[in-house]
């Protein structure tokens, strides 16, 4: 390359206003929202970097498209170019639309899941788990070891741990298995890749022990450009191919098309077994709707065909990595602590390392996210012991394994004066770190704390 700067492959063509706010109207507006962001509304945020998950900015021509969306209830146009484009991808004979992920893990899991099941995954995202669970089967996690280590450099940190695969599936018996679940990129392990070798190991002994081997794709294109830049034997290849690739491995794969589709809203299910897709089928009809819509319009299946092929553009993918990563290295070279090296889509910042005054049932991911709104008008998420963390039987915090913040970058959204902008709040963010205290949790819900938890700064 021949310049440093990363611009952004395209031009702006509309635009949506950001509302400036004050530090004093801030500090109203997080009292108010009970010191949660979840609790925030849009237009009190300058940055929002809650999620990267149908936050997208579409292109003139996914909207141009949404204008030639089909709405017929069966057989539609727009059905017809988004099951050829998920095909031409995934190569999966049966293909069906749901209105986002988690409806598709609903469908899959609900219908493989039930009692004395368990799957497998490098990392089961919370919805995934979530479905997993609710069917009374069991969830295990078993990310690569790295994973643990957020300071150790080295790629493909989102890799499945294939000892660990083939000791549980003899262990559990293959019989157990509900499926085997790769998530592309590692969303809850860092946002880290997964390599096509792990993924060649994982459906090597998915067939040794005929065990169902299933992708979670839906930041597949940017996994794909990891692989093609730092694994060998793929520098020749396109995305496209390195995604197919991966695919062919599989027996299926699930994509909540709200990340790499580059669309807000919609996802997908696609199936090599003839049997297994006519069992979903029929959960879809009832649950979702009829086979050529699920739960979308016919203007969100055209976004979807479209930003599934532009998601893949080389200028794209370089563009998408090199300014997450930009953001991450100019971090670490400041001194924030975070996972290293930096993933696909977000900024994982390590909270306990930087306040390491705040005692963890006082939350440091918290007192990190309520620092970045107050600091800079920022939206993140804490991803530790606030989302995850259980309670004994003497209510005594269990706490998570780590105490991460979250800076999900949305597709195309913010702009590079944008990412010096968050640089410059994380100055600030340094200079005061010494003087910020926790917070308590003065009210929460059984599950899923973390969205409407409130909370009270610690004395
Ligand atoms: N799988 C992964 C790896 C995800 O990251 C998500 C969503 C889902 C499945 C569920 O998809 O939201 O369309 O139902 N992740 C979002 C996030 C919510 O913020 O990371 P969905």
């Amino acid at each position: 390359m021949e310049f440093k700067t990363i611009i952004e492959p395209f031009k702006i063509k509309m635009v949506e206003p950001i509302k400036m706010t004050t530090p004093e109207e801030r500090k109203q507006f997080l009292s108010g929202a009970h010191y949660n962001p979840f609790f925030l509304k849009s237009e009190e945020v300058m940055i929002d970097f809650l999620t990267d998950s149908g936050t997208s900015a579409m292109s003139s021509n996914q909207w141009a498209g949404i204008m030639q969306g089909d709405e017929s209830y069966a057989g539609a146009k727009s059905w017809q170019r988004m099951e050829s484009a998920v095909r031409d991808l995934t190569h999966f004979e049966f293909i069906f639309p749901t209105h986002q992920g988690r409806a598709a893990e609903r469908i899959l899991y609900g219908y493989l899941g039930g009692e004395g099941k368990t799957f497998i995954s490098n990392t089961h995202f919370d919805t995934t788990r979530a479905n997993i669970e609710f069917s009374k089967s069991e969830a295990i996690d078993i990310p690569a070891a790295a994973v643990a280590n957020s300071n150790l450099v080295q790629s493909f940190k989102g890799n499945m741990d294939l000892d660990k695969l083939e000791a549980l599936i003899k262990e559990k018996g293959a019989k157990n298995i509900g499926g085997v679940i790769l998530t592309v990129t590692n969303n809850s392990g860092g946002g880290q890749p997964v390599s096509m070798s792990n993924a060649r190991g994982v459906s090597l002994i998915c067939k040794k022990y005929n065990v169902l081997f299933f992708l979670d794709c839906c930041r597949v294109a940017e996994n794909s450009y990891f692989i093609k830049h730092f694994e060998k034997g793929f520098e020749n290849h396109t995305y496209k191919q390195i995604a197919r690739e991966m695919f062919m491995l599989t027996d299926g794969a699930i994509m909540s098309a709200k990340k790499d589709a580059l669309v807000n809203m919609g996802g997908f299910l696609a199936l090599k077994n003839k049997e297994l897709a006519y069992a979903c089928k029929n959960l879809l009809i009832i649950t979702e709707g009829f086979t050529t819509y699920g739960g979308l319009s016919g203007r969100d299946m055209e976004a979807i065909a479209i930003g599934l092929d532009e998601v893949f553009d080389p200028g794209y993918l370089h563009y998408r990595i090199r300014s997450t990563a930009y953001l991450g290295e100019k971090l670490h070279k400041m001194g924030v602590p975070l996972i290293m090296p930096i993933g696909g889509h977000a900024v994982y910042i390590d909270a306990k390392a930087l306040y390491s005054q705040i005692p963890i049932n006082n939350y440091p991911g918290q007192a990190l996210v309520c620092e970045l709104y107050l600091t800079g008008g920022i939206r993140s998420v804490e991803i530790g012991s606030v989302m995850f963390g259980k309670y004994d039987e003497n209510k005594k915090l269990i706490p998570a394994p780590m105490e991460l913040v979250r800076l999900a970058i949305p597709r195309r959204v913010y702009t590079q004066s944008h990412i010096e902008y968050v640089i410059e709040v994380f100055e600030k963010i340094l200079e005061n770190k010494k003087l910020v205290k926790g917070y308590n949790i003065i009210e929460e819900p059984l599950f899923l704390r973390h969205f409407t938890a409130k909370f009270a700064p610690a004395q």
